[in-house]
């Protein structure tokens, strides 16, 4: 490794050689092959005593946001720390139960919720549905009746404010699909309350992620809070405050607020008003706790610019291609060549396809790099484009090493694909 790198929580430098806990990277790409997702359970079993430790005794539930990291090893880790899951769909619903979370300490959000969903989480018995607009509220009232239940909900606030963050991750500004405004929440939750099969208990938001500012989170608080205290003189009284996900991490030098720093703000905000308060934090808790390997494949002079051209391409971690995000890419040892930058490419035959642009790095052909703040919205981003098989996924802790999903199969690709008896006989 020929640069200084601020070098993540449960990921370390020894003698020069990228070490993920005890386990060197080198010897993991070796076992394991390559592309590979390599996660610290160390790593994330402090992220997620951060937050825990930032709510004190404070009455609180953290929901992590599935969608970010959504293998069932890491919901079953997290489950046994305690924690609570923010859903989108019945399919993470059943990926939390499955890992033994508790269905009890899940919200489920999202924009467009279908019946089967609706019906799933219901006969599940989950905390609460984040409901988004008045169809689905309609949706919901009507299956709670068939089914003889009472469904706990909540109004999904849009609190027209700027995350000041990525516009592709900007949730909460009137021109995203996102939540409703004041005086809609206003209609549901008046709706929730005269129904006998619908019970509102809580209000929610989620502006946005990768935030690095606490000033849109305390914003969105105070509109919160406003419509908090406006049911509440209208005889509907919320038990819970969610104010959704999205505290950023260090990708490269950005400055982030702790989550005692958050909650704090938030805190001092809603003391009056003494209800649970509940997040849902995806990124901070897994983000920095991943790495995704990979094998330089081809070195490549174009005219313009040079390419190292690596087993990993977008389909793996669309990230970058998707929103110009930029992560660390690093040697996991040191080869002596010399340092040159490159365009870190991967095989997909898009031009979007790259992983780093510019990089400084000392590497030949057959080396082995390391892609870092690959644990949040990595794998589950990861598709089969251009037929390839996804990466495995491996959880180490300590010394040990366990591969907690296995490479995909190049069968699997098809193994749901049909051959109509006319095509196959060629009739
Ligand atoms: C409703 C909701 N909650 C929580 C999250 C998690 O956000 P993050 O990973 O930034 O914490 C998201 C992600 O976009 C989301 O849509």
């Amino acid at each position: 490794m020929s640069h200084h790198y601020n070098m993540p929580n449960g990921f370390g430098d020894r003698e020069g050689s990228l070490f993920c806990e005890a386990v060197s990277a080198d010897s993991l790409a070796q076992r394991f092959g390559t592309p590979l997702y390599v996660y610290s359970q160390t790593a994330i079993t402090e992220a997620f005593a951060e937050w825990t430790k930032a709510f004190g005794v404070a009455d609180h539930l953290i929901c992590f946001a599935v969608k970010a990291n959504s293998n069932i090893a890491i919901l079953k880790l997290l489950a046994r720390l305690g924690s609570g899951f923010d859903i989108v769909s019945g399919g993470e619903l059943q990926r939390v139960l499955a890992a033994g979370g508790d269905a009890a300490k899940v919200v489920f959000s999202g924009v467009g919720k279908s019946g089967a969903e609706i019906e799933l989480a219901l006969t599940a018995g989950i905390r609460c549905f984040n409901v988004e607009s008045a169809s689905e509220l309609a949706l919901i009232e009507e299956i709670a009746r068939r089914l003889n239940k009472v469904a706990p909900i909540s109004v999904r606030l849009n609190p027209d404010v700027d995350a000041k963050t990525h516009h592709y991750i900007s949730t909460g500004l009137k021109e995203n699909k996102f939540g409703v405004n004041a005086e809609i929440a206003k209609t549901l939750y008046r709706a929730a309350h005269e129904s006998d099969v619908l019970l509102p208990i809580g209000i929610d938001c989620h502006i946005g992620s990768q935030l690095t500012e606490i000033e849109p989170f305390s914003d969105s608080v105070k509109h919160l809070k406003n419509l908090v205290l406006d049911l509440r003189s209208r005889g509907i009284n919320l038990q819970h405050i969610d104010i959704g996900g999205g505290l950023g991490i260090q990708y490269r030098d950005e400055e982030v607020p702790s989550a005692k720093a958050l909650i704090d703000s938030v805190r001092d905000q809603l003391d009056e008003l003494s209800m649970e308060l509940m997040i849902e934090p995806g990124r901070s808790i897994v983000g920095n706790a991943g790495a995704l390997l990979t094998r330089v494949m081809v070195i490549k002079e174009g005219e313009k610019k040079r390419f190292a051209v690596v087993d990993a391409a977008m389909n793996d971690l669309l990230r970058p291609a998707l929103y110009s995000a930029w992560q660390t890419i690093m040697e996991t040892a040191p080869c002596g060549a010399e340092p040159r930058v490159y365009d870190v490419v991967g095989p997909v035959c898009e031009t979007g396809d790259f992983l780093g642009k510019d990089r400084k790095l000392g590497i030949t052909e057959g080396d082995l790099l390391a892609v870092l703040g690959a644990g949040a919205y990595g794998f589950t981003m990861s598709s089969n484009y251009n037929s390839r098989p996804r990466a495995a996924e491996v959880l180490v802790s300590g010394t040990d090493a366990h591969v907690i999903r296995k490479r995909e199969r190049v069968e699997d690709l098809w193994a749901n694909e049909c051959l109509p008896e006319p095509i196959a006989s060629g009739s």
